[in-house]
């Protein structure tokens, strides 16, 4: 049984919104039979929500906090029924509150304006003081993280690179629509989205916030969708990308945690290099896999990177017999934040 349902909009480094259907279509072709998954590497929760909607066991994790917010609003089950207005009503500041001005102090001029800074200290503090349940609370970030994510030049928060934005009338780059409407707005469309997409399959899904080698969890079939390493070039870690939303999850400590020798003033808290050094990448792969051995595994993977699609497949050969083993090309896919010229393949790495 499948639920229709429009997708959740993702706008995360390394989405497999559009490529989802095609991954599903692969399990169904080859027969692949399996009721739970573990969402190893879970980013915006695409996958574990596709696998809601199917109606499978989900277990999303992710190393970040943030991410576990995200995965709990879109594929935890509420208990009760989410009041949408007083999401809504966190834009107030509340009579009688002193709030603090953490990120208006220390972001100025690096990520929003100064009234937009303003607004994500007010929210923040506002969801600490008055959201007690899991679920409440995460959907009211989920809709401040996607805000905040709508706003920024390429959606990341790897530069100081405010400028972009501001000055896109004499750029032609960027999304000079949405970043005109005002952060209210936007964060009203979000609430509104977020009514559509929400909805309740009466399971117990999981939502887990550990690294990859430390998440205990066994399902039928484990989904491993890793960093990815260009073969030329520097690598941009997740936390380089998204270190100003964990730091929101963390909001009293923060502060304490500001690169102050970075220009865009990177805040270090749970910074990892597990899968995310290239010397350690295979390491880590194998080390990863031998912890889900009797699972059904299925790693996705784009060639002209490190490791080869030959290499993991490879290290999969070490904990599978090859004639278990298939390699499923799934065509040219150009993620919408890449803007090198050579577009690479996605693939599927399948071990059963
Ligand atoms: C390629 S993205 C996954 C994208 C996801 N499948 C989607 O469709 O949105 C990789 C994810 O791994 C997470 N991550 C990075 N290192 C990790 C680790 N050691 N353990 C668990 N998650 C990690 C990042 O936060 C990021 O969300």
């Amino acid at each position: 049984m499948c639920i229709e349902r429009k997708l959740p909009v993702t706008r995360y480094y390394g989405s497999k919104r559009k490529l989802v259907k095609k991954i599903w279509q692969v399990f169904e072709e080859q027969n692949i039979q399996f009721n739970s998954i573990l969402d190893v590497f879970g980013g915006s929760g695409i996958f574990s929500y596709y696998a809601k909607l199917k109606n499978k066991d989900v277990t999303y994790n992710d190393i970040f906090k943030f991410n576990y917010y995200i995965g709990k609003a879109l594929i935890g089950n509420s208990t009760t029924s989410i009041n949408y207005d007083k999401i809504l009503n966190l834009l107030n500041e509340r009579e009688g509150v002193i709030y603090k001005d953490t990120i208006e102090n220390n972001y100025r001029n690096i990520y929003f304006l100064d009234e937009e800074n303003h607004l994500i200290d007010v929210i923040v503090q506002n969801i600490d003081s008055e959201f007690n349940n899991e679920f409440e609370k995460a959907s009211a970030y989920y809709v401040l993280f996607q805000t905040c994510l709508i706003k920024r030049p390429f959606n990341l928060f790897h530069r100081k690179n405010l400028s972009l934005r501001t000055n896109h009338t004499i750029s032609n780059f960027g999304n000079k629509t949405t970043w005109e409407k005002s952060f209210h707005e936007l964060f009203k469309q979000f609430v509104n989205e977020l009514k559509e997409i929400q909805f309740n399959n009466d399971k117990i899904n999981n939502i887990t916030n550990f690294s990859a080698l430390n998440c205990d969890i066994k399902a039928d079939l484990v989904y491993i969708d890793p960093p990815y390493f260009n073969i030329k070039g520097s690598h941009l870690s997740y936390h380089s990308r998204y270190h100003f939303l964990e730091g929101l999850t963390n909001y009293n400590e923060l502060a304490n945690f500001i690169s102050l020798e970075k220009n865009n003033k990177e805040i270090c808290i749970n910074q990892s290099m597990e899968f995310e050094s290239k010397t350690n990448f295979c390491n880590d792969m194998k080390e990863l896999i031998s912890k889900h051995i009797n699972s059904i595994i299925v790693i996705s993977y784009r060639n002209m990177g490190y490791p080869s699609i030959e290499e993991i497949k490879n290290i999969l050969s070490e904990f599978k017999p090859l004639k278990d083993i298939y390699i499923v090309n799934l065509g040219e896919y150009s993620y919408a934040l890449n803007r090198s010229r050579t577009k690479a393949n996605e693939y599927l790495i399948i071990g059963r």
